[in-house]
């Protein structure tokens, strides 16, 4: 089997970069190399040590671009790609005016299976290799994204979105009984299939009955190695919303707790208007939260607190949630990271940052090893950033003094320009 040698600048984390000083947590290679083999990384090091150590190896040289995990987009909706950008709305009049009416044109298999195309084509353009994506309440359109990324043979984590409250429109409502058959059909056809991970999704509270809720509970039980994404605690409105609707609960966290919703392999998008009961338990089951700066900026959201979340100890994503984000682009997603961490008054370094869209969204879709790293035995999902994509970052990177003043402009002004390859389970994309 031929083994490809990568030639280009490097990172290598030795812890998450958020646990001390980022610079004494990474170690940088401008002259690095990445060994693929049997679609995995065989060896990451230094780039002429690895050419010599391979002479068989087909050598492609980058030169000074660099070599990236792919980008992981931990929380998006398939569905919603032609609809991304539309203008003006807050969350609750924004899904109704905007994504609901969408997502019903997937109740037509063909348009599913084109928009599930469309979108895995844009994210590879963007360097994003593996995306957690909701679909719509249409079976089929599980089968769609999976299908389209068999094709392209990405690692994906998709299910099918539960609503069966009549707060959802009728034509997008299934019910307690049917969402849990439907989804438990659909985590025997693609779980573990290849490289298709199935993540059980009801919406978010507000469109679920406590009874459905119930049953994906049970269903999570029954099927433990599933993940399990949903929304929480987006907007103040929202926030107001699920408490009227579940006036049991402690607070929003409690109404997916309660009926078995809340565990080390659940995914909670957003998660900005948190209560200090919410974070704890969030912490102390290890789930995951993702963070959306590009929606949460673009309907008006808030400003996600991930100094205080990293320092509590919570498991912490990086997505577009597209299309209530305003980009399929991860380096946009990374510089509207940076911007709202600057108005909280903790800006995040570039180490950080690019952490965030790799080895973070790896590691809280519980893929840590697997994809998102360079370290050996990873699967070779790889993105080559061209650190100079355009004129403007170009004449930036050029007074660059070190690895990360070259690689900041591009995450602050790059976008697909700066994508030069991307390499998928070993192989280049065309
Ligand atoms: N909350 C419930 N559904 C959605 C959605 O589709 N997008 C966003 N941003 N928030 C949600
Ligand atoms: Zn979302």
């Amino acid at each position: 089997m031929t083994k490809t040698l990568l030639l280009g600048q490097t990172l290598r984390f030795l812890a998450d970069p958020f646990s001390g000083a980022p610079e004494d947590i990474v170690r940088t290679d401008s002259r690095g190399g990445v060994l693929i083999e049997h679609g995995r990384i065989a060896a990451l090091g230094h780039g002429p040590d690895l050419r010599r150590a391979h002479p068989d190896a087909l050598v492609v040289d980058y030169g000074d671009a660099l070599i990236s995990p792919g980008f992981i987009d931990a929380h998006m909706h398939y569905p919603q790609t032609a609809m991304i950008a539309s203008w003006g709305k807050r969350l609750i009049d924004w899904l109704n005016s905007y994504t609901f009416p969408e997502e019903m044109r997937l109740a037509d298999p063909a348009y599913a299976h084109e928009i599930a195309a469309r979108t895995l084509d844009l994210n590879l353009a963007h360097g994003t290799t593996t995306v957690a994506s909701f679909c719509t309440i249409h079976p089929h359109s599980v089968d769609a994204i999976f299908e389209a990324a068999e094709a392209r043979d990405m690692r994906i984590v998709a299910g099918k979105t539960c609503m069966d409250r009549d707060t959802a429109p009728v034509g997008l409502r299934d019910t307690a009984q049917s969402a849990h058959d439907d989804s438990a059909a659909l985590i025997k056809r693609w779980h573990g299939q290849g490289r298709a991970i199935y993540a059980i999704t009801p919406r978010f509270s507000p469109t679920s009955t406590p009874d459905q809720l119930e049953a994906l509970g049970a269903l999570w039980a029954a099927n433990p190695d599933c993940l399990m994404q949903t929304h929480l605690s987006e907007q103040t409105d929202e926030v107001a919303w699920a408490r009227a609707l579940y006036p049991d609960a402690r607070d929003y966290l409690d109404t997916y707790e309660a009926h078995g919703l809340l565990g080390a392999r659940g995914l909670y998008g957003h998660a900005i208007h948190l209560e200090p009961r919410e974070i704890d338990r969030l912490a102390d089951v290890g789930a995951s939260v993702v963070h959306c700066p590009t929606s949460n900026t673009f309907i008006g959201s808030g400003l996600f607190d991930m100094a205080g979340l990293k320092a509590r100890g919570v498991s912490v994503g990086l997505a577009t949630d597209t299309g209530g984000g305003s980009s399929f682009s991860m380096l946009r997603t990374m510089a509207a990271a940076y911007e709202v961490a600057q108005l909280r008054g903790t800006p995040l370094h570039p180490a950080q940052l690019i952490w965030l869209a790799t080895e973070g969204s790896a590691r809280a879709l519980h893929l840590g090893g697997r994809i998102g790293t360079l370290e050996p035995g990873a699967e070779a999902d790889l993105c080559i950033l061209d650190l100079a994509s355009t004129p403007a970052i170009a004449q930036r990177t050029a007074e660059a003094r070190d690895i990360w003043e070259a690689l900041f402009p591009t995450i602050m002004m790059g976008d697909d320009r700066a994508i030069r390859d991307v390499w998928v389970n070993g192989v280049r994309r065309p």
